[in-house]
């Protein structure tokens, strides 16, 4: 590994480091919010053991209330006193019911408890211009308008600082079912009504693909790409590589581990592929790709309802996070917002909760090693390394990140795939005197499905990494079989 460390390259956007938190099963209700009047320990409703542990994570922006939810969700149903909001169905997961306990002010509660940005996914599917105008007017106008002293009404003074905008979610399916042209048009319409009031700056983010639908990009970034800051980009690892057999979360073997890691490193094509078509209209790179939802999906848990979407989290996960992190750094000339999903209780999780009790997965502290990297500048970084190699496919066996913050200090995170070796690396810095390496840590398993239980919380958890030698420039790093390290270098 060759690292030039004076030659910073560009900045890795906070906001890759994303999180999304969707009114599905129990990621928000039961996950997040537990009601003020729980005996869970609770803050305005929401547990304080998550709030605690997602405060780790330095979380930069929490996308919500959707995904496919979105685009039934009506802003003004979660406003006013919670005994007159009405009960709706959540068609999309479970048809459960949504009494809306956890609204716009809810929401906004929650990203002041998390510090993190508000990214507002509005409803483009089944809501109107007119609606989605109101909803922004509601939060950001500080002046006197009905709406405006309806939100003073409702307790909230002070008019909110939105940023983050979403103009329809996955319009050409569960948001709406469009075609590309006619989603361009929509895109422009409703973009059109999304108006920057009092000071604030709306990013607006258009509704992009999944994985390899390379003609909805070039559609709506060439019909709409000047009235957008972003278009996104959906890319979903299953492990077993097929929607309708997506493949276990736990009891698994090496061929499913080796499947999840590779269909994970897919994300760097489809990536670089919508990035080239988007250079095409967009060469100065304005406009952004937010990949903003991420992760593996695997089939749900046995005993689960299908529609909650809940599943294990093992190190197979942490590692397919990892790399997929990897990846949208290397990205972040055209990358700048991101969203794993989801937060708690939902696919790839960074917390899974029952009852009283909370948990943190592998692929939590994957998002707690990578803060380093931050706002940090991307590093060149040249990797020469072996694959690992199963049956007839192959991949390569290590990934890795570097990074220089504003201090000067220089991070690495470096993943070893490998399900059974370990793997010597030695790390080349130039354009550095490097004095010392120190913060180093290793987060790794025994087995390639170890997962954290709630009766052994700790199993997949950071340790203390010393498994390396520094001789002048030049460090040799020893990484474990299936881990993933990060260290810091001044
Ligand atoms: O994250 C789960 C779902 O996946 C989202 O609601 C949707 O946008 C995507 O299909």
């Amino acid at each position: 590994m060759v690292i030039d460390a004076d030659q910073p390259q560009n900045k890795i956007n906070e906001h890759i480091y994303g999180q999304f938190s969707e009114h599905l099963g129990t990621g928000v209700y039961g996950g997040l919010w537990v009601g003020e009047d729980s005996d869970i320990p609770n803050t305005d409703g929401f547990r304080n053991d998550v709030l605690k542990a997602l405060r780790e994570l330095e979380i930069p922006n929490l996308r919500w209330p959707g995904g496919c939810f979105a685009d039934e969700y009506n802003w003004r149903d979660g406003i006013g006193p919670r005994e007159d909001r009405p009960v709706r169905i959540n068609t999309h997961w479970g048809m459960v019911e949504e009494n809306n306990a956890v609204g716009i002010h809810g929401f906004m509660r929650l990203t002041e408890l998390l510090d993190t940005e508000p990214y507002i996914s509005a409803n483009v599917g089944s809501g109107t211009p007119r609606e989605m105008a109101n909803w922004i007017e509601y939060m950001t106008y500080d002046g006197n308008s009905t709406l405006a002293n309806l939100r003073r009404e409702n307790g909230q003074d002070e008019a909110w600082d939105v940023k983050f905008w979403g103009i329809g979610n996955e319009s050409w399916g569960c948001g709406g079912s469009m075609k590309a042209d006619y989603y361009s048009d929509l895109y422009r319409r409703y973009a059109t009504f999304a108006k920057d009031y009092s000071g604030n700056d709306l990013y607006k983010i258009a509704s992009g693909f999944s994985d390899d639908n390379y003609d909805w990009t070039e559609t709506v970034v060439k019909n709409a790409g000047n009235h957008m800051d972003a278009i996104s980009l959906h890319y979903y690892t299953l492990p077993n590589g097929d929607w309708g057999n997506k493949g276990p979360s736990q009891d698994f073997g090496e061929e499913m581990y080796f499947s999840g890691l590779r269909q994970g490193l897919r994300l760097d094509e489809f990536v670089t592929r919508h990035s080239t078509i988007m250079d095409k209209y967009d060469p100065q790179k304005r406009i952004n790709l937010a990949v903003d939802e991420w992760g593996v999906w695997t089939d749900p848990l046995p005993g689960s309802n299908p529609g909650f979407l809940q599943q294990q989290n093992s190190i197979r996960d942490a590692l397919v996070a990892s790399t997929s992190l990897d990846i949208l750094n290397k990205h972040s000339d055209r990358v700048r917002l991101a969203n794993i999903a989801q937060t708690v209780n939902v696919l790839q999780a960074m917390v899974l909760t029952e009852g009283e009790k909370m948990l943190k997965t592998p692929t939590f502290h994957v998002f707690e090693f990578y803060t380093v990297h931050h706002n940090a500048m991307l590093l060149p970084l040249d990797l020469q390394v072996e694959n690992y190699e199963f049956g007839d496919e192959s991949i390569p066996a290590i990934s890795a990140t570097a990074s220089k913050n504003s201090e000067g200090a220089v991070h690495v995170t470096a993943t070893n795939l490998h399900a059974t070796q370990s793997q010597e690396v030695t790390v080349d810095i130039r354009g550095l005197e490097v004095g010392s390496v120190s913060n180093a840590r290793v987060l790794t398993a025994n087995e390639v499905d170890a997962i954290n239980t709630f009766d052994n919380p700790e199993r997949v958890s950071p340790k203390e990494f010393n498994n390396y030698t520094l001789d002048g420039n030049n460090l040799t790093l020893r990484l474990p079989s299936k881990s993933v390290i990060v260290l810091q270098i001044k």
